[in-house]
């Protein structure tokens, strides 16, 4: 491949397969390779690019309790050429083999929804940003498939602790938070994507900069329906009327 590094195929399948988390998930370091990453960092829009959409801050006439400062580019022509490149790789039959034998799920596929795919593109956060807790949309809007992996970059090159965004790793039953994956500049996290996939990145105290991809999986067994994510309450919650108000209305949205 052109733009990710040799992979440790085997190293990185026994992490993906390790039995002790509470979904399937693994994280890579130095995935891109060191001039990719670098021009696909320096090439990533300013916060004020007229491309960027912005995710809702406010919903329903209330303060957003699920994202807010959260902002994207999904759309090719909109991406600059070098993120662009990077997703059509991850988009490439050569990395779907790849995914095929770190998960086992033979019938994977690439999103070709709107070219590169309803998830895919770059992601940008603010400082003070935050996306709750929450399981992935699970069911493709426009192809009817199982959106089954999702896969997250993180191209901050001089991130640090205090820089926080940190994706956490929840339970099945979310009364406890399993791990805390930094957002270390050329990593990524690919997640296997289930009903209590639950993830999210509560606390964002510098500019965070991250691409993301999407695979199907066309299965006759597939009954969800849910299109939309579902977000979750963690323990300390303290608007908890407004989460049981809005949770259901935002799992409910058509907007796609
Ligand atoms: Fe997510």
């Amino acid at each position: 491949m052109k733009y990710i590094n040799n992979l440790n195929i085997e190293k990185i399948k026994s992490s993906f397969n390790d039995p002790k988390k509470p979904y399937r998930y693994v994280v890579i370091d130095d995935f891109l390779t060191t001039e990719t990453c670098r021009k696909f960092s320096e090439s990533y829009p300013d916060i004020d690019d007229k491309n960027w959409y912005r995710f809702r801050d406010t919903f329903h006439g209330e303060d957003n309790v699920f994202e807010k400062g959260m902002m994207g580019i999904s759309n090719k022509e909109q991406l600059p050429p070098m993120c662009l490149e990077v997703i059509n790789e991850l988009n490439s039959q050569n990395f779907i083999n790849i995914l095929k034998n770190i998960t086992g799920l033979e019938g994977l596929t690439n999103d070709t929804h709107n070219d590169i795919g309803q998830w895919a593109g770059i992601r940008a956060m603010l400082p003070g940003a935050y996306q709750s807790i929450h399981s992935d949309a699970r069911k493709h809007p426009h192809l009817g498939t199982e959106k089954r992996i999702t896969l997250v970059g993180y191209v901050n090159k001089e991130w640090t602790e205090k820089d926080s965004g940190y994706t956490e790793v929840w339970n099945d039953n979310m009364t406890e938070c399993i791990d805390k994956v930094a957002p270390k500049y050329n990593r990524v996290l690919i997640f296997e994507n289930t009903e209590k996939s639950y993830h999210g990145v509560p606390e964002v105290k510098n500019y965070r900069k991250t691409f993301l991809t999407s695979y199907l999986l066309d299965t006759k067994t597939f009954n969800e329906t849910r299109p939309k994510a579902r977000f979750v309450k963690r323990p300390n919650e303290k608007n908890v009327k407004l989460w049981d108000k809005l949770s259901k209305i935002r799992e409910n949205l058509n907007d796609y």
